[in-house]
């Protein structure tokens, strides 16, 4: 196997129940709604969502005609499933974003929210999402800002030890990194990526703030001042908006086994059978189990 980053593994994670659900996070969930509206293809054929966890924003993407929810954590997926349910519109898959087992140039869609902040190899990350990608695809990137207000207030003050303003990522704590915007924008533009929209979000992400004024109306303010990402970026969180060059001439395949390829030796032509998906050029097989397609370890 060959050797790929760490992972910041989730599994078991009460994540989307103790960070969202009890965490007083409404505004946060809703201002990415709005971010997530204004930058979505109004349709797609097939959209890859890399790190969905519990499916939180899956139902924001029902435009396209069907959703790989992609996750490392088969405990997040199953929660996902519950969530969405179990019907053709979406496809579980458990995998590792260093290590997509998708065909090349399968998707039209792709969005990675919240996840960038755990990559300690970003560039990789979003180089193996790339070759998924059909011409003329959207990539939804939500990345945690270095350079934010708090952060830079804090450095000026000398409480803080590193530079806001470098372009290297901040590892902050163990596989939980901060970017920098132009550091995004490089890597993208340097994988062929045209950038369209860049919004900020969460300005308003202060105890006080979210205690005295109700989520739906600080969120409301929020999606006033996103497209302010356009000139500047100072919130903790920006959304940008990426575009491959070129038209979708791609056909997405009838069937789901061929949306993927053999992580071991590239091979497009991969045979599902009832508990398991195999590769028979080298004989490497996944598996399938409760609905989710399995492809962090062989089994075989
Ligand atoms: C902070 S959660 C965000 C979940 C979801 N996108 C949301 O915004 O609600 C990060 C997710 O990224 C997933 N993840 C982390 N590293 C990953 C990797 N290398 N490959 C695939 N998923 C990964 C985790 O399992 C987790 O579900």
């Amino acid at each position: 196997m060959t050797n790929t980053p760490p992972v910041c593994n989730y599994e078991g994670s009460d994540y989307q129940q103790s960070f969202w659900d009890q965490g007083g996070r409404a505004y946060e969930d809703k201002a990415e709604a709005i971010a997530l509206k204004r930058m979505l293809p109004s349709s797609g054929k097939l959209m890859l969502e890399v790190g969905a966890g519990a499916g939180r924003n899956t139902p924001r993407y029902a435009g396209f005609e069907r959703i790989v929810v992609m996750d490392y954590s088969t405990t997040q997926l199953t929660q996902a499933q519950e969530r969405l349910g179990r019907s053709d519109k979406y496809v579980y898959v458990a995998a590792d974003v260093y290590r997509l087992p998708f065909r090349n140039g399968l998707f039209d869609g792709a969005t990675m929210i919240r996840v960038l902040h755990h990559m300690a190899d970003a560039p990789k990350a979003l180089e193996q999402i790339r070759e998924t990608l059909q011409p003329g695809a959207t990539f939804i990137l939500e990345f945690a800002n270095k350079s934010n207000l708090k952060a830079i207030l804090r450095y000026w003050l000398r409480k803080q030890s590193w530079s806001p303003f470098t372009r290297e990522p901040v590892e902050f704590v163990k596989l939980n990194f901060d970017f920098h915007p132009q550091a995004i924008r490089q890597w993208l533009n340097e994988l062929g990526f045209s950038l369209g929209k860049t919004l900020t979000v969460s300005h308003f992400r202060l105890g006080l703030l979210k205690r005295l004024i109700p989520a739906n109306i600080l969120a409301g303010l929020d999606g006033f001042f996103q497209p302010t990402g356009a000139l500047f970026q100072l919130t903790p969180s920006v959304f940008v908006k990426a575009t491959l060059p070129g038209a979708a001439t791609v056909k997405v395949p009838g069937t789901i086994i061929e949306y993927f390829k053999c992580t071991e030796c590239g091979s497009e032509t991969l045979q599902e059978k009832s508990d398991r998906v195999a590769c028979p050029a080298c004989g490497s097989a996944w598996l399938v189990k409760d609905g989710i397609y399995d492809f962090r370890e062989k089994i075989k």
